[in-house]
């Protein structure tokens, strides 16, 4: 999912890469009195926005024209006969034919619409409900001012932190609350443990989102290698790149509506691409999540079975796929039953990305290029800035 968030810098310089991220640095709201007020921000963000206005910010081609949010007045077309398809995971785990199959199966499903569910996939559901538990717990429990502490800055390619409702972008007024945390947040690498403090703001959080980012991390060789198996590329060849991989995990918590939040004409998450290779999703346990058939311009309601995942590839793998896999957009909007829009809903996608310096190149064999190389750091800011302002691209 997104890889958004609201509070880009506008004054100063960035950070260098790997300058630490601590309390009060750069970036972050120092501690004190919270001074944030949704009302009186300086985004002008307008519940009726498009796509077409913000065009200039793409790095991969995306020809498709949509609303950010669900129009109110049902003027916009559905597909409700698209079911998007899905693929066993196991079969990564089988022989050589089986592997093959996953990713003729895999490959036609994201070449289609970019989106594939997959099942199967031996991450014990356990992990999900603790995580969904957990992601209420942190923001529901969190004072706002404690949360803003914690306010996202940039890093890297990746913008990551706390952004309060309404701040999602700078483009339009979400009502969902996030929190990206990425690999330097977690315990993971013996040789740099994190000062936990620095990201969470008690430590029992993070052990428990660490479970779920290891659990996704073991399936990010097995669906890369089934993706470059159907691009005609060697399995392994991200190998490398892969291991100890670069990620983003989204915590989206998305309070009840309230009846002023169904009037405001908001809805639940924009319109988007995910700036990334692909992400993983667990299935969502309230609905809301459509993803737009490029072909026919008509949104699919997507529902996927408790326990699978959700795969879709971002702009990178568009890119070095040389338009083979599309970024193809989705949002999440408020569910048609205002009974279920009374529910609080989270979900936790994880990002894949290649490291900052990594360049995105097209991969051989697919045609003539359409893209020249870039690199990832370049690429991702440069196409982010769309959210956050111009100043947050990284030039080479
Ligand atoms: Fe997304």
């Amino acid at each position: 999912m997104l890889t958004l968030d609201s509070d880009r810098p506008s004054k100063g310089p960035f950070p260098p890469a790997g300058t630490h991220f601590t309390p009060g640095s750069w970036g972050r709201a120092p501690a004190g009195p919270a001074r944030y007020h949704p009302d009186v921000g300086p985004k002008a963000r307008e519940v009726d926005g498009s796509n077409r206005e913000y065009v200039q910010y793409d790095q991969v081609d995306k020809p498709q024209t949509y609303r950010f949010a669900e129009a109110s007045d049902q003027s916009e077309a559905f597909d409700d006969d698209f079911v998007v398809r899905t693929c066993d995971l196991s079969l990564a785990r089988g022989t050589a034919a089986e592997q093959a199959e996953l990713a003729e199966t895999l490959g036609a499903a994201l070449r289609e619409i970019g989106f594939a569910i997959l099942v199967d996939t031996g991450v014990d559901p356990a992990i999900y409900q603790e995580a969904e538990a957990a992601t209420f717990r942190l923001f529901e429990d969190c004072e706002l001012e404690e949360k803003l502490r914690y306010r996202a800055a940039r890093h890297g390619s990746v913008n990551q932190g706390y952004f309060p409702i309404r701040e999602t972008s700078d483009i339009h007024p979400d009502l969902v609350e996030g929190w990206v945390f990425c690999r330097r947040a977690f315990a993971l690498d013996l040789s740099a443990p994190p000062r936990l403090r620095d990201f969470w703001p008690s430590d029992d959080f993070e052990p428990i989102f660490r479970r779920l980012c290891l659990a996704h991390e073991a399936l990010v060789l097995p669906v890369m290698a089934a993706l470059l198996g159907a691009l005609g590329q060697d399995p392994s060849s991200f190998d490398e790149r892969l291991m100890a991989p670069s990620f983003g995990l989204r915590l989206n918590y998305y309070p009840p509506l309230s009846e002023s939040d169904d009037a405001s004409g908001a809805g639940r998450l924009l319109g988007h691409e995910d700036v990334n290779l692909f992400t993983l999703l667990p299935a969502p346990r309230v609905e809301g999540l459509q993803v737009l058939n490029r072909k026919n311009a008509k949104w699919v309601r997507l529902d996927a079975p408790p326990g699978a995942l959700v795969l879709n590839t971002g702009d990178y793998m568009q890119r070095i796929s040389n338009d083979v896999f599309p970024s193809t957009t989705h949002r999440v909007s408020k569910p048609f039953d205002p009974e279920i829009g009374r529910q609080r809903r989270a979900t936790f996608p994880l990002n894949v990305y290649l490291r900052e310096q990594e360049v995105l190149e097209v991969l051989p064999g697919l045609g003539e290029p359409r893209y020249p190389p870039v690199k990832a750091i370049t690429f991702h800011t440069r196409s982010t800035s769309k959210f956050y302002g111009d100043d947050y691209a990284v030039h080479d």
